[in-house]
């Protein structure tokens, strides 16, 4: 596989994961105000998905930010050039 599919395959996997990431924040916070399931999930519940997918999001971006550091560095280059 070459790298802009290695790139591509991350940044989808890495949307997908935050898009969960973002379903249970909101989650989190619909549970706090309302003492109310989230789609079924009550607030403990939902932080065990929150426990597994923040983790796996940060290794994920990690991943992420160490293959495009080439890229990160050349555009700081560009930005700090006088
Ligand atoms: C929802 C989370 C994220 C998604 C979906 C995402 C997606 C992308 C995509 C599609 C690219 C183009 C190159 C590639 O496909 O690898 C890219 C580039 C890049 N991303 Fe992300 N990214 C995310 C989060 C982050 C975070 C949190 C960081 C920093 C810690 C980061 C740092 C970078 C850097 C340095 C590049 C190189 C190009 C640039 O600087 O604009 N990304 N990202």
């Amino acid at each position: 596989m070459n790298m802009v599919k290695v790139r591509a395959v991350l940044s989808t996997v890495l949307l997908a994961v935050f898009i969960g990431v973002l379903f249970v924040t909101i989650g989190v916070l619909y549970t706090t105000k309302t003492g109310h399931p989230f789609f079924g999930m009550t607030k403990p519940q939902l932080f065990k998905v929150r426990n597994i997918l923040g983790p796996l999001m940060n290794a994920l971006i990690i991943v992420h930010l160490a293959i495009n550091w080439g890229m990160y560095k050349r555009e700081l280059k560009v930005l700090l050039r006088k």
